[in-house]
């Protein structure tokens, strides 16, 4: 039996369960455009038709084996420009939760796939509404790998496979949400350097030399950090680059 954290004490409160829907994010967005819905409401699924992922990318997921949801944050006075800070909070909390319940060694590729021994256990989409210089309401969506054993890209990895055993996905995602919880407060605490130290403890090939390719080709780089906006800082022998989630393909 694996160990599972308290429950959380303001996230979750509300929790809805979907047998099936096009895309927890995109369902939950449409909600809170109808209603206000408090922070800290959950919609979770088995199924997800239209699942989506980072760059107009799909979420596949098998039915009914994996934890597939998304959560309501309402961040008052969080600056856009710290938005980027969402993000982060969700990949810590995810890695911090799976390292915890299951021992594994988890990493974050920037800005938050979340990794075990170099194949892709979960995913996070960040959307959000912004009224002015606020974020008002941001939608965190997590797909985890979590009982699916077989994949059709050998990069993906869950934790039965990491683990060998099965896993009760309710369990987890409390798990997860007491995690994201933890983070939060960190956040609404402003403790932005804390959060960052955090992120970098995490970061994937950080401080390694590794293969990218951008829009003039291939190259070679260290990864080093993550600047004021939330951009990833590659350094080359002749130049510190920037780039959005977009610009960049890690090689390897
Ligand atoms: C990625 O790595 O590309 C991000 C994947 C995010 C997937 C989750 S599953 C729950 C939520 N609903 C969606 O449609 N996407 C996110």
């Amino acid at each position: 039996m694996h160990k599972y954290f308290a429950k959380p004490l303001f996230l979750g409160k509300k929790i809805e369960f979907l047998t099936e829907c096009h895309s927890t994010n995109d369902e939950l967005l449409s909600r809170i455009r109808i209603k206000d819905e408090q922070e800290g409401f959950i919609l979770y699924t088995d199924n997800q038709i239209k699942g989506k992922g980072q760059r107009g990318n799909a979420w596949l997921s098998e039915p009914g084996q994996n934890l597939l949801f998304s959560i309501l944050l309402k961040p008052k006075n969080l600056q856009i420009g710290h938005s980027h800070y969402l993000n982060l909070i969700a990949g810590l909390a995810v890695c911090h939760t799976l390292d915890q319940l299951f021992n594994l060694n988890t990493e974050l590729k920037w800005p938050n796939d979340v990794y075990v021994n170099d194949r892709k256990i979960a995913g996070i989409l960040v959307e959000t509404v912004l009224s002015g210089h606020l974020v008002d309401d941001a939608v965190i969506g997590i797909g985890l790998n979590v009982n699916q054993s077989h994949f059709a890209l050998p990069s993906a990895t869950s934790v039965q496979i990491e683990t060998g055993s099965k896993t009760d996905r309710e369990s987890l995602l409390e798990s997860i949400v007491s995690g994201i919880e933890a983070q939060y407060l960190f956040l609404k605490s402003q403790a932005y350097d804390k959060i960052k130290a955090a992120y970098y403890l995490k970061m994937r090939w950080r401080g390694e030399l590794h293969e990218f390719r951008d829009n003039n080709g291939v190259f070679e780089g260290e990864i080093i950090g993550i600047d004021e906006t939330g951009r990833l800082l590659v350094k080359t022998l002749e130049v510190l680059k920037r780039y959005d989630v977009k610009e960049i393909q890690f090689l390897h």
